[in-house]
């Protein structure tokens, strides 16, 4: 598969699949053609299928696979599935792997015919519907894939080369591991420093399998980073179990649990969401108990009343899109790419607020729920329809603070009437859209007058770090509260759900 053919082969995708792939995601892997094997099947210059693999140590890990429904039961999957493994053992690889949807029976019974098993099911493996994956691979693990790779194929091989023109793969740039600001540390209570970020950012919200991939192949130097600017040993080992992409999960819990063990400290278990509601302990920042917390990043929209760290009760959350979903969205139909959030914030600061009125969703629902999709589509549809008239330029600048206001609105006033309602008279506001300018002077100006408290961190511990997590990670040992090194992952996990399984 060359790049010329990422046109037919997401339009392919898209035919196929509930959940697509999308250009970028199919362009990271043919990036990496280091670990990656992809193949199209073409006849006469049309693109009749295409498979993709990821070569992993030993391992065919089979990540994409359609054929045009037109040309299927004629033996071409099975044409691009040999052709690829068989690239794959060229690699080295002694094995095939992949999953498959629960419900993708067709698909099941195609991969069975290759001699793969199920061996076991990832439950909500799926982030588009919960559903879960079989996993599949010879039972044996046995080179029973040498066989058939032999196999020559029938009517000479349709696929072409891998990308031979991919340009040099990209990388994922660690950002520098560093300490809080010195002005900071004084009034840190936890003497947490922040040591490294979450390296796979650009891709989180992609497939399963590839953030996964990307956060092995980032997890060991960041590790080595991290261990490299400490001056001592860590006492307690604090890991993401969830919420988050069950891949990515595995990746962190198992490194951490390998850690724990090798230095013979205890391991904790904590909840992602938490972690961003008690950020602001790192700057001394955090309120006394009971304050109303609102939580705001990619993939959560909630609004709790937290009690304390046990008793923590959700009052209100997004029914659809998370709102940073929501700007990840709107910038990325702008042409402004990912993340949305800081660009769609700092284009905002020159833009009209009030150019387009986009719908305030919810805003009378007499509840603390939000609903994004429908304000993101109404931007969506504004956009076609100036692009239909011919306007040149968008106005990018009106579109974004317009959209911008429509969302903030509702987050503001509903968390003021939230407080106000429970009597709270502090509100903590955390998550990556909790870095928004525009939030947080809103949210600042309208606690003010009604005579709330507002705590929020330096954007840097807004958004996903692992402070955070050694944070809460503190908080929860110092209370008791430990995992064992059987501990799981939770790609679901509520905030205030107590963690399956620690003690
Ligand atoms: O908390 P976070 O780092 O990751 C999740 O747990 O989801 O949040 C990431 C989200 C992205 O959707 C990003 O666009 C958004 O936070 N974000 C912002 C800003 N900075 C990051 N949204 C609005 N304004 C910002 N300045
Ligand atoms: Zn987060």
């Amino acid at each position: 598969m060359s790049f010329d053919d990422l046109d037919r082969v997401v339009v392919l995708e898209k035919a196929v699949f509930s959940s697509p792939w999308t250009v970028d995601l199919f362009l990271y892997e043919l990036n990496h053609d280091e670990r990656t094997v992809y193949l199209v099947a073409e006849s006469e210059g049309e693109l009749l299928g295409y498979v993709g693999a990821q070569v992993l140590d030993k391992e065919v890990h089979i990540t994409n696979m359609a054929v045009e429904p037109r040309v299927r039961r004629r033996g071409l999957g099975s044409e691009l599935m040999l052709e690829c493994i068989r690239r794959g053992i060229g690699r080295g690889a002694r094995w095939v792997t992949l999953e498959v949807r629960l419900g993708n029976d067709e698909a099941r019974d195609f991969y069975h015919k290759f001699g793969l098993e199920e061996l076991g099911v990832r439950r909500n493996y799926y982030t588009d519907s919960g559903e879960d994956a079989v996993i599949m691979a010879p039972g044996t693990y046995a080179p029973r894939i040498t066989q058939v790779s032999s196999k020559k194929s029938r009517a000479g091989s349709p696929s072409r080369g891998t990308s031979a023109n991919a340009s040099p793969g990209h990388r994922d740039v660690l950002r520098r591991v560093r300490g809080l600001p010195g002005g900071r540390r004084d009034h840190n209570p936890l003497q947490c420093r922040r040591l490294a970020d979450r390296p796979a950012q650009r891709i989180r919200r992609g497939v399963p399998e590839i953030a996964a991939r990307a956060h092995v192949e980032a997890i060991a130097p960041v590790i080595s980073e991290a261990l490299a600017v400490s001056d001592e040993r860590p006492g307690v080992v604090a890991v993401t179990a969830g919420p988050g992409l069950v891949g990515s999960l595995i990746v962190g819990v198992s490194a951490a649990k390998a850690l724990a063990w090798s230095w013979g400290v205890p391991l904790v278990a904590v909840n992602h969401l938490e972690a961003h509601v008690y950020a602001p302990v790192l700057e001394g920042l955090l309120p006394e108990h009971p304050f109303l917390a609102l939580v705001v990043s990619g993939g959560h929209t909630l609004l709790a009343e937290v009690r304390g760290p046990d008793d923590i009760e959700i009052i209100g959350q997004t029914l659809d899109d998370a709102v940073g979903e929501a700007y990840d969205k709107v910038a990325k139909f702008l042409g402004l790419g990912y993340p949305g959030g800081p660009v769609i914030d700092s284009l905002s600061r020159q833009g009209n607020p009030r150019a387009v009125a986009f719908p305030r969703a919810m805003l009378a629902s007499g509840d603390y729920n939000f609903s994004l999709s429908g304000l993101k589509t109404a931007v969506i549809r504004y956009v076609a329809k100036l692009e239909a008239e011919g306007a040149e330029p968008l106005p990018a600048r009106d579109i974004a603070a317009s959209f911008q206001a429509a969302a903030l609105d509702v987050l503001v006033k509903k968390t003021v009437a939230a407080a106000l309602d429970r009597g709270l008279s502090n509100v903590v506001a955390g998550g990556g859209v909790a870095c928004n300018t525009a939030l947080r002077d809103q949210l600042a100006r309208e606690c003010d007058r009604k005579g709330i408290t507002l705590a929020y961190t330096s954007p840097a511990l807004c958004t996903d770090n692992a402070a955070m997590v050694a944070a809460i990670g503190t908080m929860k040992y110092e209370a008791g509260h430990t995992s064992g090194l059987d501990a799981d992952v939770y790609p679901n996990l509520r905030l205030g759900e107590p963690m399956p399984g620690a003690g």
